[in-house]
């Protein structure tokens, strides 16, 4: 039975939060709400707990964990050293959504950090955590609170639709507010290294320290071909049905979009078309469409995930976009690429061509 507990996001009952605390410390899995999506927490330094977090989300053994902490003064005792580096950029970004990678500590199980010698720090800001996290004063190890290969949960009916039965409570403080994972950072090289882009800019780390490098970049995509992308390798942040992603001039993309579209439609699979508000035009063509051939093939689903100029409402909306899609059960997926190479979309770009199976170039290289 999994206990579901609804909190105020801003000020969580007190109660609530020890009941949850005390889970905690018996062992227990507890989903909460984080500044970027909601976490998965079990007590770090309880061994026989963490392999029960791993088997509850169908997670593999190598796939490391994020320790959560309440402040800035708990590194200590997780880590060989706190470089001088680290706690610039953990002073200027945390509480918040940054992940720093540490050489650890041997008191940290190697269950936690997947036999690495490294671990992953970090301190959310959301008044849920922190209040959590306060309250059971141990270090919690929190990956995503969604299955294995499902896309991150933004609401608790999200970590329910995986989870429910198979973790011990869920803190309900409605929808995360920044939607995409934290940055990690790996501090143990010189320079640091993005390893994956978050909801910190590298722009906006390098405000605090200039060095840092960007993440290696995936192979560029030749014109007209789709690439292979490297969703293929991880499916963690994808929908099911293969999604293709346009990429190029608005119009051009939209009138293949359409094409493509409508051959699909009539050959009778369910279409999955994920927008944002500037293609309305085009979404309501297809609409009038779908609707017309209603007595033959599965109407198409249209989902609109916010201004293409709105970075955060597209990145709160990006995760729940796919879950819809899944639980439509959409034959395929087609979408223009909104994204781009700076500040939040970075992030977004990230997660949507990870989740692609496709990512194809119309007419030249516009942006
Ligand atoms: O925003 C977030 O980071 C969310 C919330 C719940 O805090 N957590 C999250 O955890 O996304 P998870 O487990 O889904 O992703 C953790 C990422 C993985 O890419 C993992 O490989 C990386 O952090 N990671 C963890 N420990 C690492 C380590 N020691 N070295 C390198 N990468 C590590
Ligand atoms: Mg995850």
């Amino acid at each position: 039975m999994t206990t579901v507990v609804n909190v105020d996001p801003a000020k969580p009952n007190q109660a609530d939060i020890t009941r949850a605390a005390d889970c905690l410390r018996r062992g227990g899995l507890v989903a909460f709400p984080t500044d970027t999506v909601y976490g998965l927490g079990v007590h770090a330094m309880d061994r026989a707990a963490v392999l029960r977090l791993f088997h509850s989300k169908g997670r593999p053994a190598n796939d490391p964990l994020i320790v959560h902490l309440a402040s800035f003064g708990e590194v200590p005792p997780l880590v060989a050293q706190f470089p001088d580096s680290a706690k610039r950029l953990a002073s200027a970004f945390w509480p918040g959504p940054l992940t720093l990678v540490l050489h650890r500590s041997p008191s940290v199980p190697s269950e936690v950090t997947a036999g690495l010698e490294t671990v992953a720090i970090r301190v959310p800001a959301h008044p849920v955590a922190h209040a959590l996290l306060s309250a059971v004063s141990l270090p919690i190890a929190a990956p995503s609170a969604n299955m294995f290969s499902r896309p991150s949960p933004t609401l608790a009916t999200h970590v329910l639709d995986d989870l429910d039965g198979r973790i011990d409570m869920v803190l309900d403080g409605g929808p995360t507010p920044v939607g995409i994972e934290s940055t990690v950072v790996d501090m143990t090289t010189d320079p640091p290294v993005v390893l994956r882009p978050g909801a910190i800019s590298l722009k906006t780390l390098r405000t605090v320290m200039p060095a840092v490098q960007p993440r290696i970049a995936p192979a560029p995509a030749s014109n007209h071909k789709p690439m292979p992308s490297p969703g293929l390798l991880s499916k963690h942040y994808a929908p099911k049905a293969p999604l293709s992603i346009y990429r190029g001039k608005p119009t051009a993309v939209r009138a293949l979009l359409k094409d493509k579209a409508l051959s699909a439609m009539a050959r009778g699979q369910r279409v999955g078309i994920l927008a944002s508000s500037e293609d309305a035009l085009l979404l309501s063509d297809l609409r009038a469409v779908s609707n017309q051939s209603s007595g033959g093939g599965p109407p198409a689903v249209f989902i609109t995930l916010a201004s293409e100029t709105d970075a955060a409402a597209t990145a709160a909306r990006l995760y729940a976009a796919f879950r819809e899609l899944d639980t439509a059960r959409v034959d395929i997926i087609l979408a223009r690429d909104i994204s781009h190479d700076h500040g939040l979309w970075e992030a977004i770009r990230d997660r949507l061509h990870r989740a692609a199976a496709s990512v194809i170039l119309v007419g030249p290289e516009t942006r």
